[in-house]
């Protein structure tokens, strides 16, 4: 599969929430990525339910929505009966994480498990069968705009080795830091899904800037 472009809410105008959503229907990304951060988990708080009603009334794409809270299973039908298509948690906020694989499953969603920088890839071995996706996170969570983690391309290429050698048909995605020179050396190393946010929004043409990803 040619790789995803998942463009991050998160760096779009709050102000202008659905001009931004339009301009990400008429370009050429592949998924919305959705950054729900509760303040506890992650050290920020980004958005919640209402924001993500508002996003999901217009957004004619994926829904891919990336949760940094702690207790996530609270939460999953809630997700589900707005819209995600896709729900990642955090490996780290998951002591039962098969089971809540299952959850996101049984509201009929795709389940991603995120990484943060620190955590082996080794600890997905018994439930990579059951993913959909894997996030590889090459910053820490809780911000946009942060400087890339070079050591993610090693663990994109870990989770690739890990996904073939159990014939899983979860997709890897990979979040923070990403540009044209990180996302090509990413791609390089088997994701396939770039999220990218001040990349995209805080250059002078988002939908160009997609393009560029697009084409790496
Ligand atoms: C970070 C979020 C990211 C963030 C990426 O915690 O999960 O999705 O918005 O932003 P950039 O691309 O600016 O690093
Ligand atoms: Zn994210």
């Amino acid at each position: 599969m040619t790789h995803l472009i998942a463009p991050s809410v998160l760096s779009c105008d709050f102000a202008n929430i659905q001009r931004d959503v339009e301009m990400l229907n008429n370009s050429n990304a592949d998924w919305f990525h959705i950054d729900v951060m509760d303040g506890v988990f992650v050290p920020n708080i980004s958005f919640g339910f209402p924001v993500l009603k508002s996003i999901k009334e217009h957004a004619k794409k994926t829904i891919d929505v990336h949760l940094m809270i702690v207790n996530p299973d609270q939460y999953v039908e809630e997700f589900a009966k707005y819209g995600a298509d896709i729900l990642t948690v955090h490996y780290e906020a998951c002591p039962h994480l098969h089971r809540t694989i299952q959850l996101i499953h049984s509201f009929g969603m795709k389940a991603g498990v995120a990484l943060n920088p620190h955590t082996n890839v080794s600890v997905l071995e018994n439930v990579i069968q059951d993913l959909d996706m894997v996030l590889i996170m090459s910053v820490n969570p809780g911000f946009g705009g942060q400087k890339f983690i070079d050591n993610a391309i090693n663990k994109v290429s870990e989770t690739k080795e890990l996904i073939a050698s159990k014939n899983s048909k979860a997709i890897i995605e990979v979040d923070g830091g990403v540009n044209l020179e990180t996302g090509a050396k990413l791609i390089e190393a088997g994701a396939q899904v770039l999220v990218a946010g001040s990349f995209v929004f805080n250059s002078d043409n988002p939908s160009a800037t997609i393009d560029k990803l697009k084409q790496l």
